[in-house]
């Protein structure tokens, strides 16, 4: 399998995306932003710091619930995704919940907007880690604005290489299980993901014309919970689930 990853990720998120709902009405709800595998608090963050008046686009929105903590700090988000299904779920929390805002049908890769079209690209799972580096970060610096920021939460690079080998979904291991170098791209039985090493993501931003503001590894709090069963609360509290990459476009 080489080609036609977007395609089979876009029916795979179609499949997925009833199953989702519900977790993310109740995101959609909060007034309480929490980030990633453990729900790290916005407070611990900042993630969401200083949007007020930026055009703001959401790469991979799903049900779009970040957008809507976007909006409700003074930001005008676009939420773009390639899963009608995602999107139908996003229109329904539109109506129910507000606010309203524009969604987009479209590849992360390819994204259906003029150049230096916004101030924010933001991303939690959505294209960070569906979508080709190699394509999609070059593609958030064109539609940014100079002096624009594009943040983009993910796997961490540790969960991928402790992640055990096969199609069946297996907690992460304390051992190191998948080689560091060339690590790139994952195909599992249903779906294709990405993810790069970090000295090769360093260079990657900055020939695409980003300057690298932090790399936060993130802990699980100490109570966390979580909805996934690839990883357990005493891996999570050793070692880093999630990473937050911030750069800022030159
Ligand atoms: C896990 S959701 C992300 C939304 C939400 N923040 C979350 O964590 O649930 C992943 C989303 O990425 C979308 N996606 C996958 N490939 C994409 C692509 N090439 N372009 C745009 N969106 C894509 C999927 O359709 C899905 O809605």
């Amino acid at each position: 399998m080489t080609e036609g990853y977007v395609e089979r990720n876009r029916d795979t998120w179609d499949g997925w995306a009833a199953g989702f709902a519900e977790r993310d009405r109740a995101r959609w709800a909060t007034d309480e932003p929490r980030w990633g595998t453990w729900g790290v608090p916005e407070r611990d963050l900042h993630l969401l710091a200083d949007v007020e008046d930026l055009d703001a686009v959401e790469l991979g929105c799903g049900t779009a619930y970040v957008s809507a903590w976007l909006a409700r700090r003074g930001a005008r988000p676009v939420g773009l995704d390639n899963s009608p299904n995602q999107l139908a779920s996003a229109r329904r929390f539109q109506n129910e919940l507000g606010p309203r805002f524009p969604l987009v049908h479209g590849d992360a890769e390819h994204a259906p907007f003029a150049d230096a079209s916004f101030d924010l690209a933001i991303s939690e799972y959505g294209a960070a880690i569906w979508c080709d580096p190699y394509a999609w970060i070059p593609e958030a610096a064109r539609i940014l604005r100079p002096g624009g920021r594009l943040v983009f939460l993910g796997h961490s690079v540790l969960a991928m290489l402790c992640s055990p080998l096969g199609d069946e979904v297996l907690p992460v291991e304390a051992e190191l299980i998948r080689p560091h170098h060339g690590m790139h791209r994952f195909d599992w039985s249903d779906a294709t993901e990405f993810q790069i090493a970090h000295g090769e993501m360093i260079r990657l931003l900055r020939s695409s014309g980003f300057e690298v503001e932090d790399l936060l590894e993130l802990q699980a709090p100490e109570d966390g919970t979580t909805t996934v069963d690839w990883v357990t609360l005493e891996w999570a509290r050793r070692f880093p689930t999630d990473e937050v990459w911030k750069a800022r476009k030159l």
